[in-house]
């Protein structure tokens, strides 16, 4: 299967790679912009997760997170996506309720959203739906161990399955989604060595956070991994930037500039006299546009010279 030339990651293709011993990369995005730079550092599945609701709306929880809120972030990374599996994370009481209530919302993450997957937490008791979903041809992630969404049963956001009863129940709703149909399931919060057991005894992809290195695949939350949010420091999260520091620098130098009328200066600024060179892209990126076949600038037919701005074509994706 193609996008844009690329070859898309597949469940076949993550089924494989457990097979073969590879590791999978995946990440959340919430938007366009960051799905594009995900996809195109490498990930193999982008989460759309119903994380959204603590990163992007800035909530204390996952649970206020609607229908319409998850298609529209799964349709916004569904755009900036081309190689990576896109997978909409179904928010909380999208399934709960029926069955049914869950093939319709999971349609609409697929049908309206674009995504090529869902996720859905909880074990054995969602087998039935993960199995139905499956058979009219929707693949199913499962998400056991610590599930956001049941944070108040479980006395807010701890460790799952420490203690063998604990930790058989996690067993067995791996198995449980595993004969469902589940590809893959997302493993959180649980200590490495029952990530482990799951891992050898399930034969689909397991993806751990805070789970451990045994796990098939790995998945974090893009901003944490950034260092996008200073007060968050759970164990599990490993730092790769300081995304918080240089962009609050680089948006501080910017207010200096704007208030000593520093910017914009002469190269950022438009003059009667001096036409924009023909390759000039005072809009967006021309490479960009070019690079996915969209041509250079795009010219007002009616323009007559210097008043024109030319604004570069970019891929239009549906
Ligand atoms: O919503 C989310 O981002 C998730 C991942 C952290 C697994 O469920």
């Amino acid at each position: 299967m193609k996008k844009h030339g690329l070859t898309k990651v597949t469940i076949q293709h993550l089924r494989k790679m457990k097979a073969d011993g590879n590791k999978i990369a995946m990440l959340t995005a919430y938007d366009a912009t960051f799905a594009r730079l995900v996809d195109q550092a490498g990930i193999d599945i982008i989460l759309v997760g119903d994380s959204a609701g603590m990163v992007v709306q800035g909530g204390g929880n996952t649970l206020p997170v609607t229908m319409e809120e998850m298609i529209y972030h799964v349709r916004s990374v569904v755009r900036g996506a081309e190689r990576a599996q896109v997978v909409g994370d179904m928010p909380f009481m999208s399934y709960q309720v029926s069955v049914e209530d869950g093939l319709r919302n999971a349609g609409r993450l697929v049908k309206e959203g674009g995504a090529e997957a869902v996720k859905l937490e909880g074990g054995a008791y969602y087998a039935e739906l993960a199995s139905r979903l499956v058979q009219i041809g929707i693949p199913v992630m499962g998400h056991i161990g610590l599930t956001p969404q049941s944070l108040h049963q479980m006395g807010g956001f701890k460790v799952q399955g420490r203690g063998e009863a604990a930790a058989k129940k996690i067993v067995d709703d791996a198995v449980a989604l595993e004969q469902a149909g589940c590809y893959s399931i997302v493993l959180e919060g649980i200590p490495r060595e029952l990530a482990r057991e799951i891992t050898s005894k399930v034969s689909c992809p397991t993806i751990g956070i805070g789970a451990g290195v045994d796990c098939d695949g790995q998945v974090l939350v893009v901003y944490d991994l950034l260092g996008m949010n200073e007060e968050f420091r759970p164990k599990f999260v490993k730092r790769y930037e300081n995304l918080a520091v240089r962009i609050r620098t680089a948006i501080e130098q910017y207010v200096t500039e704007v208030r000593n009328a520093q910017f914009p200066d002469e190269d950022h600024s438009f003059s009667k006299d001096a036409p924009t060179p023909a390759n000039a892209t005072p809009y967006g990126s021309l490479a960009q546009g070019q690079a996915a076949g969209g041509g250079g600038p795009e010219r007002d037919p009616d323009a007559t010279g210097a008043a024109c701005i030319p604004i570069p074509l970019r891929p239009i994706k549906k």
